[in-house]
């Protein structure tokens, strides 16, 4: 659960997202599949070098999930459960990737905003994030 400040934290950088979703996504998902080729195992259908419109479309989509988590922090279960049901019955992720997505969204983060990207938000960001990934990989056992 997060405190009170670590959702301030993570609403103030969300904010600088907000309406950048499909920028932001397509961004997240080229630094996977290129820092971690492996995690394109599960995207053959967007191609070797997936196309910007393909990264751009699909990045969205992540993004505003993560749009609505950020507004859910105190639901996550509930808010989630859709896709939760979709990762792990549907599309079978190896909960291994989701530490390389969020690996990738903090630099993804830093590149952008630089010197404003705190240490502290860092720190709040990690804690969503691995609360965002638990929920998506919990249906699994
Ligand atoms: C689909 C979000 C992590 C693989 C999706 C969709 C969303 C989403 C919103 C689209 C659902 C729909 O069309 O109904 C997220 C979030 C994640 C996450 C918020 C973590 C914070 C991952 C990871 C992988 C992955 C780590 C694998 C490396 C996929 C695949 C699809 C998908 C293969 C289906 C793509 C398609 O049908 O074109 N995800 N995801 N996801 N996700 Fe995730």
């Amino acid at each position: 659960m997060l405190s009170a400040q670590e959702r301030a934290h993570v609403a103030q950088v969300w904010d600088l997202i907000a309406g950048h979703e499909a920028a932001f996504g397509a961004e997240l998902l080229l630094r996977l599949f290129t820092v971690y080729p492996s995690t394109k195992i599960y995207f053959k259908h967007l191609g070797v070098c997936p196309d910007e419109a393909q990264l751009l479309t699909h990045g969205q989509r992540v993004l505003e999930a993560v749009g609505v988590a950020v507004q859910h922090t105190d639901h996550l279960r509930a808010a989630l459960s859709p896709l939760a049901d979709l990762h792990a019955q549907v599309l079978r992720v190896d909960p291994a990737n989701f530490p390389l997505l969020i690996q990738c969204f903090h630099v993804m983060l830093a590149s952008h905003l630089q010197g404003e990207f705190t240490v502290q938000m860092q720190a709040a960001w990690d804690k969503f994030l691995t609360e965002v990934a638990m929920v998506l990989t919990e249906k699994y056992r």
